[in-house]
């Protein structure tokens, strides 16, 4: 299954995915591309992908922006396309032509919590357990048919930043699995 990962900052998710491509993960990863100059797109580029920058603040609109996007997809016909921490809302145009082939990792336990500080909002509704959501795309911010998720207990003493350390290689996990779950299927 050939993957274009989307991002736009440190990309762990994506080295995630490169890691267990090297390993048994059925996948071959074609593009990484980024709406900014960023981590990912480098370790990207040490990884040996192909890796392109679209960057938005150089666009003068962001029809504009997902033109370039599909013009480099459409060039890598990508079986799917995984939003890895990509920090841009694509419209409802962009996301039609890839339904059912595009997802997104999001770090809270869908539907609570779509947008932004998921780890802060889980804290001040003091929730007892928190999570993340692998779930598919569409125009709707991060409301698409969830595909998958990762539960974990809040702690005493928890801050934004210990739960998102906690969080992050369950999200690791998560995403190669249901990458991997996705692969298994087509065959
Ligand atoms: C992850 O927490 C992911 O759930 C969210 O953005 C973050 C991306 O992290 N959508 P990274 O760039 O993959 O390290």
């Amino acid at each position: 299954m050939r993957l274009a990962v989307l991002l736009s900052g440190r990309g762990s998710n994506l080295q995630a995915l490169i890691d267990a491509a090297r390993v048994d993960l059925p996948v071959e990863i074609v593009l990484a591309m980024s709406d900014r100059p960023c981590a990912g797109i480098d370790l990207a580029r040490t990884a040996g992908l192909k890796a392109v920058i679209v960057d938005r603040s150089a666009c003068s609109s962001k029809d504009q922006f997902e033109s370039a996007l599909n013009s480099h997809l459409a060039a890598i016909e990508p079986d799917l396309i995984v939003l890895a921490g990509f920090m841009r809302v694509l419209s409802a145009k962009f996301v039609a032509p890839w339904a059912n082939r595009i997802i997104n990792i999001h770090p809270s336990l869908l539907p609570k919590y779509p947008g932004l500080d998921t780890h802060v909002r889980v804290l001040a509704n003091q929730d007892a357990e928190h999570g993340a959501t692998v779930h598919y795309v569409t125009a709707e911010l991060d409301a698409g048919p969830p595909l998958a998720q990762v539960r974990m207990p809040v702690l005493p003493g928890d801050t934004p930043q210990s739960l998102a350390a906690r969080l992050l290689p369950l999200e690791h996990r998560l995403l190669v699995d249901v990458v991997g779950q996705l692969a298994a299927n087509r065959r």
